[in-house]
């Protein structure tokens, strides 16, 4: 078996797959790989949204001092990254160390992990967006308090806004809750799917909640599973 398959499957024993359909039917489907790529959603046209995602980090700015996340040591705004036009959008609670290094979300041990769930469904971080909740790492990675999460999260619904994901993945409690302004935790949450700003919302477990409870990958895949159905028209 050369090794990048015996890697690949690896990934999947990963997260928790524990065989593979010999079903010839099951194989002929569409990937969502194939959707995906024929699918990004068609520009927004006569619903006076021309706004941009350009247009809203414009508005944040490169030196955002709407709270107070910018006087206790994060060295730059982490935007969000990926297709702007993503059927597949997951959204976390706010950058870490190395995050905040590289101003890109999603980046440091979790977020390959993230990496790995993603192309466990056939996609690539290119083709989804990956988004937080807060833009600025805050200190020690104590958890976002509630003026940081109100002065941000209107940047982050205008974000929904503008992509129009077909799913949206909030990874962990923090970005369940936010999103669904609820205080239910999350093993409340995940496992169901909720009608959200047009959108499915398909709450899972955090990366690094995986990291230190990798048998909580099974209902990961669960739920991403759902997902690529969702996005394949079959759920
Ligand atoms: N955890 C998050 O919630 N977001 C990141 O970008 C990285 C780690």
């Amino acid at each position: 078996m050369s090794r990048e398959v015996a890697d690949h499957l690896r990934y999947y024993a990963e997260l928790g797959v524990t065989g593979l359909a010999r079903d010839p039917a099951w194989r002929a489907r569409a990937t969502v790989s194939d959707t995906a790529a024929a699918a990004v959603a068609p520009p927004v046209s006569g619903t006076g949204a021309s706004e941009t995602l350009d247009d809203i980090q414009t508005e944040i700015g490169p030196a955002c001092t709407r709270c107070k996340l910018c006087t206790l040591g994060r060295s730059q705004i982490v935007f969000g990254v990926g297709h702007p036009r993503a059927r597949l959008m997951f959204v976390g609670e706010a950058p870490g160390e190395e995050e905040d290094k590289r101003g890109e979300p999603f980046v440091g041990r979790a977020g390959q992990l993230l990496t790995k769930i993603i192309e466990a469904i056939g996609m690539s971080r290119e083709q989804v967006y990956i988004a937080n909740v807060i833009k600025c790492r805050p200190p020690d990675n104590r958890n976002p308090e509630p003026d940081e999460v109100a002065a941000c999260e209107p940047f982050l619904f205008r974000q929904i806004d503008v992509i129009q994901p077909a799913v949206i993945v909030p990874l962990g409690k923090f970005a369940a809750q936010c999103l669904l302004k609820t205080t239910d935790p999350i093993t409340r949450l995940r496992g169901r799917r909720f009608d959200y700003r047009g959108t499915t919302l398909i709450p899972t477990f955090h990366p690094a909640y995986l990291l230190r409870n990798p048998s909580a990958k099974r209902e990961v895949w669960e739920d991403m599973k759902l997902v690529r159905a969702i996005l394949q028209g079959d759920a």
